[in-house]
């Protein structure tokens, strides 16, 4: 028997980009979920009653049953770091982020951090998330603690730097080698929990620290690779200076062995054609932050120049250069961004790149991102009845792709009703956030 949830269906199946079959959305659907927490089968709600008779109803009313959302990245140590001042990267990281990172030093401050965090995650319909850590070995344990009780799909490592800022945050290869060993180690054996190795950024690392990273990823060939790339012009200049004998930005990693497909590359705004060329020949992914290049003023990110080369592409917050944790309002964001590159995205485009594309990014299409029968039970329910405004803006519409438009734009973590990961219920019945 099964258990089946009912309410209006709405997932991308394919990639709209590729023109392949995408978009379905199945009004008074229902989702039958089997016991072990997988999708059973997903259907009309009559048809799905009588596959499964004798199975336990979930009636959510007119609310949509969405996949749960992807976000590619954010900074688990930045949760208190929104909002800070700054002129720009370089010195928004010195003044506001260094010092917020250091606090995570104090491990019980670390654990509440961690538990707020995780529910915060899942109370936006986030149900999968690649997370840069703390530099604090107990912080990650706190992370990875919280993680696993809640359910939440966390792929995460320790953020690892070895120059340019105050020593606290600093550890040498040899330092940091040991934990991250013990980390990956916690990973193989938690379910849905993944590690990433997390070199910060090519200005935080030694030649020392990104070789040693490229001989974890090679040693550990079920990790990923995160790290942040071409995000400002004075960053990219910067590591032009750092790194005089590398030809471009992706050179600095692609020479210790770091750019594979199972790498992750944040913002990538200030990229070449050359460095595209190669991102795609390597299969790497690169994660889009709308919100957090806007807000340190890093550009607008050519999301064409990734596509068209096949480049796999998710969508991230960032926070705390993010400004908030909603995947579904950086989607919005990342409409109006395309808009000013002259780059028009329907609301096919939108939900695939939080949901099926941010899965294929990290190689988790065969388990999340869609409603197809054997995958996770991932999914968020997005209730606007008691949005008067929003209740008779959809009612206006033609037809259901125009009312997830409408969504898209004007629905919220507000509008979250539940959150269930793995077949689980894992953010209950609540508007406001924990
Ligand atoms: N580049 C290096 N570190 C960071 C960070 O913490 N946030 C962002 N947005 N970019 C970075
Ligand atoms: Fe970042």
């Amino acid at each position: 028997s099964m258990t089946i949830h009912t309410g209006t269906i709405a997932h991308v199946r394919g990639d709209p980009f590729g023109a392949e079959e995408a978009l379905e959305i199945i009004e008074q659907g229902a989702l039958a979920i089997d016991r072990s927490g997988r999708i059973g089968l997903l259907g009309e709600r009559n048809a799905v009653f009588e596959a499964f008779p004798n199975s336990e109803i979930i009636d959510h009313g007119n609310a949509w049953l969405i996949p749960g959302l992807i976000d590619g990245h954010l900074h688990f140590p930045q949760f208190y770091a929104t909002a800070g001042p700054g002129n720009g990267l370089l010195d928004w990281l010195e003044n506001t982020v260094y010092p917020a990172e250091a606090s995570f030093a104090d491990e019980l401050f670390a654990r509440a951090a961690a538990e707020r965090f995780v529910r915060h995650l899942l109370a936006c319909g986030t149900t999968t998330a690649m997370v840069f850590g703390s530099q604090f070995y107990d912080a990650n344990l706190a992370l990875f603690d919280a993680a696993a009780r809640s359910g939440i799909r966390l792929i995460t490592g320790m953020t690892l730097m070895d120059r340019n800022a105050p020593p606290i945050l600093l550890r040498t290869a040899e330092q940091s080698l040991d934990p991250v060993e013990k980390l990956i180690g916690l990973c193989r054996t938690t379910p849905r929990l993944y590690y990433a190795i997390t070199p910060r950024f090519a200005l935080s690392c030694s030649p020392a620290l990104l070789e040693m990273c490229g001989a974890l990823l090679k040693c550990h060939p079920e990790t990923y690779l995160q790290t942040h790339i071409n995000e400002t012009r004075t960053e990219t200049a910067a590591v032009r200076a750092a790194f005089p004998r590398s030809r471009h930005y992706l050179d600095v990693y692609d020479g210790f062995g770091l750019i594979t497909e199972r790498t992750m590359l944040a913002h990538s705004i200030h990229t070449t054609d050359a460095e595209l060329d190669r991102m795609a020949e390597a299969a790497c992914a690169v994660c889009h932050c709308p919100t957090s290049n806007a807000y340190l003023g890093s550009g607008l990110f050519p999301l064409q120049k990734h596509l068209t080369r096949g480049i796999r592409v998710a969508m991230g917050t960032d926070v705390g250069a993010g400004t908030q944790f909603s995947v579904w309002r950086e989607l919005s964001q990342a409409y109006k961004v395309q808009q000013l590159r002259d780059c028009r995205l329907d609301a096919c485009h939108l939900l695939y790149l939080a949901t099926l594309g941010g899965a294929k990014a990290l190689g988790l299409e065969h388990e999340a991102g869609s409603f197809e029968t054997g995958k996770s039970a991932d999914f968020f329910v997005l209730d606007y009845e008691q949005d008067s405004y929003l209740a008779a803006r959809l009612g206006r519409c033609e037809n259901a792709m125009d009312q997830l438009f409408c969504l898209l734009h004007l629905a919220d973590e507000r509008h979250v009703g539940a959150t269930y990961v793995h077949g689980r219920l894992a953010a209950p019945r609540n508007r406001s956030l924990p």
